[in-house]
């Protein structure tokens, strides 16, 4: 079979036997995974274990995931959506109560939000750092408001501190999403040990990868041990256990529960992951500060800023254009940089202007206009650990280029 890989052209040439002829450069992706031979090796044991499903590799991550963290309980999951699920049916949510959850995100946040037949109360975010606003939140609590679920937007932690305010001023269960912020701190806490649950997404493109697969992090013995009934069909302690030699055939139904278990296939890749977590974090940080060096003289971009008191996990570099000193779009500006062979993406269409939102709670194009502003001129570009020196650089003249061409 010929090969289906995309080449790009370039104005670089190479001088081969006299000749100059153009070198092509394979386009640079939105992301590549950072797994490597450990990854490959690890999930080959498992599959020679003959144990597929959660078990002893689950509870293995689980351990060195809160060890990791710093928080008394970790209970892994098969998604992160699975994760935000189920600690708001731990907190009780019910059909009529709203939850308080950010625009400036993907639908998972919200949707969980459904599930429980509650609804989602959509807000507006910081055109700083493109987090929820807590001052935007305190206007849209109504006695029906139960939660407020802070999306850590990027890898930056929100306002944590005037969250859990508003938070313990309402008596609202905070939950926050971490899917984007593995590993992040906010003054000096990291993010899993802030409040009471917190959820993470270890989906393919997340900074501690396992395919697919989440994890609730608290302290609260009593939300780890409902969560842990839940996630395998609401069984009595143990259920797991019940194919092994050491565990017996009985078992309980105590409520109504879901199949969101891991898998032992999942922890092998996450258990490799984590050992790196922190290098690759490392590796993430800087692409991100040369990305930021080479933007910041550049006429119509601005790049991202991280608040003094925080630190981010960097899951995404979200740069923003300057529209008055800019005359292009920024699709047009996407356009221009896929055809100079970078994957762009862009985080994240706000929820109220997606069809969905505006049927069921009738949202309108207008209602969050920090949101829409800031969505109108962002775009994602690639950071991923194994990104090599030239891929940054290709980025960056790219990056430079369009904007140069398009300066007013
Ligand atoms: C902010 C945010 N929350 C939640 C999720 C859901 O995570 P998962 O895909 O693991 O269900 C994602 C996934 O992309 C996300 O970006």
């Amino acid at each position: 079979m010929g090969s289906a890989r995309a080449i790009v052209g370039t104005e670089q040439t190479s001088n081969r036997g006299g000749l100059t002829i153009p070198v092509k450069e394979e386009p640079i992706p939105f992301h590549r995974a950072a797994f490597d031979e450990a990854e490959v090796s690890a999930v080959s044991e498992v599959v020679r274990s003959g144990w597929l499903t959660m078990g002893a590799k689950s509870f293995e991550f689980e351990k060195q995931f809160q060890e990791y963290i710093g928080a008394k309980h970790a209970i892994s999951l098969c998604s992160g959506t699975a994760a935000l699920h189920l600690a708001l049916v731990a907190i009780g949510l019910r059909a009529g109560d709203e939850v308080l959850v950010p625009t400036t995100t993907f639908t998972a946040t919200a949707e969980v939000v459904t599930y429980c037949g509650a609804r989602p109360v959509l807000v507006d975010v910081d055109p700083l750092t493109m987090n929820l606003d807590p001052q935007d939140a305190a206007r849209r609590i109504t006695p029906r408001t139960k939660a407020i679920i802070p999306v850590h937007f990027a890898g930056q932690p929100c306002d944590m501190e005037e969250i859990s305010r508003l938070a313990q001023h309402h008596n609202l269960n905070v939950i926050e999403d971490a899917a984007h912020s593995l590993p992040a701190s906010y003054r000096g806490k990291r993010v899993g040990t802030i409040s009471p649950m917190t959820a993470f997404s270890f989906y393919a493109t997340k900074t501690l990868a396992t395919g697919e697969g989440g994890m609730v992090t608290t302290d609260d013995d009593a939300f780890a041990a409902h969560i842990r009934r839940l996630r395998l069909h609401g069984i009595s302690r143990d259920a797991w256990k019940r194919y092994t030699n050491e565990g017996t055939w009985y078992y309980e139904v105590e409520e109504a529960g879901y199949k969101y278990n891991f898998t032992d296939l999942q922890a092998a890749l996450g258990l490799v992951q984590l050992s790196k977590c922190d290098a690759l974090t490392e590796a993430r940080r800087r692409i991100a500060e040369r990305y930021s060096e080479a933007f910041a003289d550049v006429i119509g971009l601005e790049a991202p800023r991280v608040q003094e008191d925080r630190t981010s996990a960097w899951h995404l570099y979200v740069l923003r254009l300057q529209p008055d000193r800019l005359n292009i779009s920024r699709d047009k500006f996407i356009d221009a940089l896929r055809e100079r062979g970078i994957g762009v993406s862009v985080h994240f269409i706000p929820l109220h202007l997606h069809p969905f939102y505006r049927s069921a709670y009738g949202y309108r194009p207008g209602d969050l206009p920090n949101a829409e502003r800031e969505y109108q001129r962002c775009l994602s570009l690639p950071l991923f650990p194994t990104m090599t020196n030239g891929e940054i650089e290709r980025v960056i003249a790219a990056v430079t280029e369009v904007a140069s061409i398009h300066q007013l």
